[in-house]
C-alpha cells in the first residue's frame, strides 16, 4: 500500500531556517520531519511517495542512499500544483486505496484503526478529524454519525459549521484521485472535498495530539512531542533537567540542559543553559542562556537568546 506525503510549500513562517533547509528536512527530535513520517507508517505501507516542489534537490540528495525500510518515490512538480494537483501528479505510482498526509502535521492518529473504519464504511474518502476551539484557520467539517456532510476550507470566523477540523491525514480511493484534473493547480480542500461531502466521505475523529508544525512555536512543540519519553538520561558534561535529547556526537562542558531541550549532532557548548529550545546541528556556544529558541545550524552563539529563530545567514527574532 502507498502513502503520499505532500511536501510542497516554502515554509515561510519558519524563515530564515527554511532558506537553507526545506521544511520537510527540518528535524523533529533530531530526525527530519519527512523521514519521521515515513518511519511512523504502519507495516502495511511498503511505499512512500513524496510530492515535492520547493527543496527538490535537497530531498533527492537526502534520500539517495538512505534505507528506511520503505520504498521512497520522489515525484517532482515544476510548478506548485496545490494539494489536490500534487496528489493527482502521483497517480501512476498508486495501486489502490492510498493514504495522504500533509507533510507538516505531527499527530497521534492511529492509521490502522482509521483504515478499519474506511473499509467497514466502504468509504470513498476518510479524513482524520481533530477538535479545536478556533477552527477558522483550518478545514472544517459537519459530521453526522461518521459521515461528512459539509466541508469548508478556512471559513470566515463565526461561519464555521463545527469545531471539528481536517487534521491533514486522508485515506482515499483511486476514484477520488481520478476526479482531479491532471496538470492543474487544484486544492483538494477547496475544489474537491466540498463537492463530494455527503457522498461516501467519512470522518475519523481522534484524540491524543495534533500539531501543524509550521510556526516557530508549533515547531518547538512538535519537537518535544516527537521526543516522547525516550530522551537522554545523563551526560558527562551537563546536568539534565526533565526530558531532553542530546545527540551522541555532542560535546558539552559545564552546561545545564532542559527542561525541554533537543541538541543536534556536532554541537559544542560550554557553560550554557538551554531551556525549551532546539539546537540544530554544528552550533557552537559559550556562556549563554538560550530559552524558547530554535538555533542553527552552524551558528556561533556568544550571547543570551530568548525566543530567537536563527539560521546561518543572520539572526532574526520572533
Ligand atoms: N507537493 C505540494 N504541492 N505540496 C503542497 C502544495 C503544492 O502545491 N501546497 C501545499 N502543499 C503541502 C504543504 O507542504 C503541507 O504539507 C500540506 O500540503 C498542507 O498545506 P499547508 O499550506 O500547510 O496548508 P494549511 O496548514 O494552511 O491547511 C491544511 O492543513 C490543515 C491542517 O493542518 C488544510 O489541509 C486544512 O484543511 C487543514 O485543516
Ligand atoms: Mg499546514
Amino acid at each position: 500500500m502507498e502513502a503520499i506525503i505532500l511536501v510542497g510549500g516554502f515554509g515561510t513562517r519558519l524563515r530564515p531556517l527554511t532558506y537553507t533547509v526545506p521544511k520537510p528536512l527540518l528535524p523533529l527530535a533530531n530526525i527530519p520531519m519527512v523521514e519521521r513520517m515515513v518511519r511512523n507508517l504502519p507495516p502495511i505501507f511498503d511505499t512512500a511517495i513524496l510530492a515535492v516542489n520547493y527543496g527538490l534537490e535537497e530531498m533527492e540528495k537526502y534520500f539517495e542512499n538512505k534505507n528506511i525500510g520503505k520504498k521512497i518515490i520522489i515525484v517532482p512538480e515544476e510548478e506548485p500544483l496545490g494539494t489536490g494537483g500534487a496528489m493527482r501528479n502521483c497517480i501512476e505510482h498508486v495501486t489502490g486505496t492510498v493514504a495522504v498526509f500533509n507533510g507538516d502535521v505531527v499527530s497521534s492518529i492511529n492509521l490502522e484503526e482509521m483504515l478499519e473504519q474506511h473499509i467497514k464504511e466502504n468509504a470513498k474518502g476518510t479524513l482524520a478529524l481533530w477538535e479545536v476551539d478556533d477552527p477558522s484557520r483550518f478545514g472544517v467539517v459537519e459530521l453526522k454519525g461518521n459521515k461528512i456532510m459539509q466541508f469548508q476550507e478556512k471559513p470566515e470566523k463565526g461561519t464555521e459549521v463545527s469545531n471539528l477540523i481536517n487534521a491533514g491525514t486522508y485515506l482515499l480511493e483511486l476514484e477520488i484521485l481520478e476526479m482531479i484534473p491532471p496538470n492543474q493547480k487544484i486544492s483538494i480542500e477547496r475544489d474537491i472535498y466540498p463537492k463530494i461531502a455527503g457522498n461516501r466521505l467519512y470522518g475519523f475523529p481522534f484524540e491524543g495530539y495534533f500539531i501543524d508544525s509550521g510556526t516557530p512555536e508549533s515547531y518547538l512543540e512538535a519537537n518535544f512531542k516527537s521526543l516522547g519519553k525516550d530522551g537522554t538520561a545523563s551526560h558527562s558534561g551537563a546536568s539534565i533537567r526533565g526530558n531532553c535529547l542530546i545527540d551522541k556526537n555532542v560535546k558539552l562542558i559545564d552546561c545545564i540542559i532542559g527542561p525541554n531541550a533537543i541538541i543536534g549532532p556536532g554541537v559544542k557548548l560550554e557553560k550554557c543553559v538551554i531551556r525549551n529550545s532546539v539546537i540544530l546541528s554544528e552550533v557552537e556556544g559559550y556562556g549563554c542562556v538560550i530559552e524558547n529558541s530554535i538555533i542553527g545550524p552552524k551558528i556561533l552563539l556568544k550571547e543570551d537568546k530568548k525566543q530567537a529563530l536563527i539560521a546561518p545567514e543572520g539572526e532574526i527574532t520572533f
